[in-house]
């Protein structure tokens, strides 16, 4: 098992396109970042995710990577990157990388090299069929083909977007009489998978402390119930722990049952699959407005949690990330306030996503950039000061990567809200020290679960002789329940307070018993 750190950490999470940008070009960029570590250090965190950073045509974001060992030019250099993991180490901070396994940018070489008709090394790095007439409808982990457009006759595999071929690990389950599909020992899915131990092997003897892997589930073929994929991981696990045995894997599989058990430190959960986290903070009516149900996400929450019990594994419930919606989009900032208070007292890590704790906005109405689509409103660059383009960049706003949240910088930025102690970024800094404070808050300590039917949400966290009692009552009612509340409030939102076993309406309370 990895690294003890992470069992302690709160993550931030870094869209390095939108943080900040230190050479006026509109991008954010690797040395930005290093400028902006004391902020992120003050606010209580002590890791951070950052979104892909490698060489990219950038049609999704980085995440169609064209070349694994090296830094885009953007963010500048390989050098710039281990200069951000020594500054980040030496602040006894912890760096994870985006780890895309799944697929690479069609203009990899390794890709251009699998569409030549000669046989060579590439070959078969990536799923392809044997004539380009044959692209099957519903494969498993198949999200449709390239056909056409090479001079190999054969259609190939696309994991996400069509201009992100899949990478070749192989099938589970081949059909009958079908000689395209590989098994997951073949010669090919086996360089694949020695590609990416190699690419790993690169990034942590930079110094990265591990890696966030993009659509974990995804990578081998025709797969029921995911079991070649958990066993393919297991094994790269195994070699981490022999060789790696700090660094650390943090899975967007969303299934936490089956991530654990392939070996990950923590999955999150997510605005797809089956975990109904949207029903907390991103439906039409979410829990956290006090009009919505919790009770489908803890049925699956509460399921998994059960089977992280022998000591393996977390489960993340991230404030959001690059691909959601921002939570000020379906909640007020007293409610962000709550969430918050639910985010920072749960077992697993916290992951906060950059501006989350100032209560950026979802930007409605962008043009899509870089595939970002409906996401690209919650990609917008951070709202740091009053100054010229809220601080991000001295380039003209024209040319900022994605345009920011003009009618609200004025009051929704660091430097404002650092300055009010009632700003959100002050509750989300309070709430980290609590957390760090108490053992029962840590990411692995006991949770037992008191009501989450209707309002309010209760439930316990302990560790040792500590015990932890959280009551949030996002709704709009006083609600009267004995929730047996005698001990030290640690924490009060809006100091309201609880008289007669009355929980008033949008409260937040955290009590030491
Ligand atoms: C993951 C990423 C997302 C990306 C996709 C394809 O879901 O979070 O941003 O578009 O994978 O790599
Ligand atoms: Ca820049």
């Amino acid at each position: 098992m990895a690294g003890k750190w992470l069992d302690e950490a709160v993550f931030y999470e870094i869209y390095p396109q939108s943080f900040k940008d230190s050479n006026a070009d509109g991008i954010g960029d690797i040395n930005g970042i290093i400028e902006k570590l004391d902020y992120i250090r003050e606010l209580g965190c002590d890791a951070v995710w950052m979104n892909p950073c490698f060489d990219s045509p950038f049609v999704d974001a980085g995440y169609d990577v064209r070349d694994f060992y090296k830094v885009a030019e953007r963010y500048r250099t390989n050098e710039d990157l281990k200069r951000l993991c020594t500054a980040m180490h030496e602040k006894g901070m912890h760096l994870i990388l985006d780890l895309v396994a799944g697929h690479t940018s069609v203009e990899c070489e390794w890709f251009r090299q699998s569409c030549l008709p000669e046989k060579n090394k590439y070959t078969d790095r990536y799923v392809w069929t044997d004539t380009v007439w044959n692209a099957p409808n519903n494969v498993g982990n198949i999200m449709g083909w390239l056909r056409g457009g090479y001079d190999r006759d054969g259609s190939a595999a696309v994991n996400f977007f069509t201009a992100q071929p899949a990478l070749n690990y192989g099938f589970a389950v081949k059909d009958e009489g079908c000689d395209w599909e590989q098994s997951v020992d073949d010669e090919g899915p086996m360089s694949t998978r020695a590609e990416l131990k190699n690419i790993m092997k690169f990034w942590l003897d930079m110094g990265v402390d591990g890696f966030r892997v993009d659509m974990a589930g995804s990578l081998v073929k025709n797969d029921p119930g995911s079991q070649g994929t958990i066993s393919l991981w297991q094994d790269i696990r195994k070699w981490l722990d022999r060789e790696y045995p700090d660094a650390v894997i943090v899975s967007e599989w969303g299934e936490a049952d089956k991530a654990l058990k392939a070996g990950f430190d923590m999955d999150f959960v997510l605005h797809f699959g089956p975990s109904h986290y949207p029903d907390l903070f991103r439906t039409e009516h979410p829990y956290f407005a006090g009009h919505g149900s919790a009770e489908a996400f803890f049925d699956v929450y509460l399921n998994n949690l059960a089977k992280t019990k022998d000591g393996n594994g977390l489960i993340c419930i991230p404030s959001g990330n690059h691909d959601m919606y921002r939570l000020a989009r379906t909640l007020t900032p007293d409610e962000i306030r709550i969430a918050f208070a639910f985010l920072l007292t749960m077992p697993g890590i916290p992951f906060i996503y950059y501006g989350d704790e100032l209560g950026m906005n979802y930007v409605e109405g962008l043009h899509s950039k870089e595939g970002g689509y409906y996401r690209t409103g919650s990609r917008s660059p951070m709202q740091w000061d009053r100054s010229v383009n809220a601080g991000f960049s001295n380039a003209p706003a024209s040319m900022l990567y994605v345009p920011q949240d003009t009618a609200h910088m004025d009051q929704i930025n660091a430097e404002t809200e650092m300055n009010d102690p009632d700003s959100i970024w002050n509750e989300v800094r309070r709430l980290i020290a609590l957390r760090q404070q108490h053992p029962s808050l840590s990411g692995r300590s006991d949770f037992r679960m008191i009501n989450y039917h209707g309002y309010p949400l209760v439930y316990e966290r302990s560790s040792g002789t500590e015990r932890i009692l959280v009551i949030l009552n996002p709704s709009e009612n006083d609600i009267r329940m004995d929730t047996g509340t005698a001990g030290t409030v640690l924490y009060s939102f809006a100091q309201k307070e609880i008289r007669d076993h009355v929980i008033p309406a949008k409260s937040a309370f955290i009590i030491l018993q």
